[in-house]
């Protein structure tokens, strides 16, 4: 894995956006055009990278940026007790597939790494089926401290 993982800044907005497109696009029929997709997905991120309530890893090599995941940070009501106040959603993980090996691992080692250090408590995430395997090697676990419902998919359908 000789990929580097760095933080993203808000100037890989518009490459964040193009692996984003490619990423969920092909999933289901397209409800805008891939120019207004990514106008504003990039600006979407833009904003966010620019925010703290997010954070962002990407994989480059040789100055070509081809993976990233994601980690929005959601704010819990103070306690007045020792209990972490915040909670980690990590999304958008994606690495293109001729750098795929080792690069979507290294990616959740630097958000995990980040959370350890922070006051985290839990770190959720949506598995697709053939994900698991890399968020169970990793740490992740089904659990049955979380209740949960959907308005949408059913449960565990697809991945956020
Ligand atoms: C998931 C992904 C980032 C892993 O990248 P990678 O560089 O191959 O990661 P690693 O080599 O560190 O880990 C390999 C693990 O990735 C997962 N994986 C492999 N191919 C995958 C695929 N097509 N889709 C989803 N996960 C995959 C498996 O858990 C695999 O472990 P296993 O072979 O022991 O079962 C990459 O496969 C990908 O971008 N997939 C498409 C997008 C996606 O499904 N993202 C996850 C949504 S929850």
């Amino acid at each position: 894995m000789d990929a580097t993982i760095r933080p993203a800044t808000t100037a890989d907005a518009a490459r964040l956006a193009e692996l984003r497109y490619e990423f969920r696009a092909p999933r289901a029929p397209n409800t805008e055009s891939r120019d207004e997709f990514i106008k504003r997905c990039t600006e979407w991120m833009r904003r966010r990278l620019a925010s703290d309530a997010w954070r962002c890893w990407v994989a480059v090599r040789d100055d070509s940026l081809f993976g990233h995941v994601w980690l929005h940070l959601i704010e819990k009501i103070p306690n007045p007790v020792a209990e972490t106040e915040w909670h980690g959603y990590v999304t958008n993980m994606y690495v293109q597939e001729n750098h795929r090996g080792g690069v979507g691992g290294a990616l959740m080692d630097a958000v995990l790494a980040w959370c350890r250090q922070r006051e985290i408590d839990y770190v959720i995430l949506w598995p697709t089926e053939r994900s698991r395997t890399l968020y169970r090697r990793k740490g992740f676990a089904v659990t049955d401290a979380i209740m949960a419902q959907s308005f949408q998919d059913p449960p565990g359908a697809s991945a956020r």
